[in-house]
């Protein structure tokens, strides 16, 4: 099967504007004046959700509505080098002016941030720089934009749009890192890290997949790796689907098995709304 037949594009009807109507916690108004408040099933929920994806080259940032489809356009700022937490913070805090100056504005924040996170905070982050170990993200961003905000790890994330919800799920993506996510029946295992094990020839998944080893290898050696990485995690995880996401799926020529889904990248926002359905 060819590579583009598989590529599974989220439906995401980009919105342009959205009726104002109330929040999910206020209550609808009144309008005949009979004196009643409206039902539960009266209350329109709008609720929106500004999710962002920290990436190795570019920290991207997309309005969702309360079903988690896309409002507007996509938002890209270039990481900055260092990526320094302060640095990053600072491309954020842009994003999200930009988005309030074009008079959106939102309830909520989702990241999907490149390292190991855990109840927000940052223990990993091996593409941007060390400086974010311990790193309080949700609450530091929390508190600079007035809004809650949540944390996950940037394949987490991603996977938790794109899955199907059923068996074993497991999901790479392919950018600056090689990012994994598995989920059983929709359960997220998470920080699966599989980057950083063993792989071949002495090195990880991620140092054979990474972008550094597409540019120094080429595609056509980083495409004999990559099946080789499929079968590898095939035999280890026997996995019902595996999806393939990131910035550098564009490079992808061999066929790939039935059960291997090429997603486009704009998972790794959309996912952003399920964060808010944990508890
Ligand atoms: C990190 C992962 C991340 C992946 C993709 C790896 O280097 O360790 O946490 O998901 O890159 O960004």
């Amino acid at each position: 099967m060819s590579t583009e037949s598989t590529v599974s594009t989220p439906q995401t009807p980009v919105e342009k504007t959205e009726k104002p109507i109330a929040n999910s916690k206020t209550v609808a108004a009144d309008k005949q004046g009979t004196g009643k408040q409206a039902t539960a099933d009266s209350v329109v929920s709008t609720v929106k959700t500004l999710a962002v994806d920290i990436g190795g080259s570019g920290v991207k940032a997309l309005l969702l509505n309360t079903e988690g489809q896309a409002i507007g356009e996509r938002d890209r700022i270039k990481t900055p080098k260092p990526a320094t937490p302060d640095a990053v913070m600072a491309v954020i805090l842009q994003l999200v002016n930009n988005q309030r100056a074009n008079g959106s504005d939102f309830e909520r924040v989702s990241v999907g941030f490149p390292g190991v996170v855990r109840r927000g905070v940052v223990y990993t982050a091996v593409n941007l720089h060390p400086d974010w170990q311990g790193y309080d993200l949700a609450s530091q961003l929390s508190t600079k934009v007035g809004t809650p905000v949540r944390v996950a790890n940037d394949a987490d994330l991603q996977g938790m749009g794109a899955i199907s919800g059923e068996g074993v799920e497991l999901v790479v993506t392919l950018g600056t890192g090689f990012g994994t996510a598995l989920f059983t029946d929709g359960h997220l295992v998470p920080n699966t890290e599989i980057a950083h094990h063993r792989f071949r020839k002495g090195q990880t998944y991620e140092e054979q997949l990474g972008r550094a080893a597409l540019k120094k290898a080429g595609a056509k050696s980083w495409n004999s790796r990559l099946g080789k990485a499929i079968d590898s995690l095939s035999v280890a995880f026997n996995f019902d689907r595996l999806y393939i996401g990131g910035g550098e799926v564009k490079h992808i020529d061999i066929a790939l098995p039935e059960n291997v889904i090429v997603i486009s990248n704009l998972y790794g926002l959309l996912g952003g709304i399920k964060l808010w359905e944990q508890k």
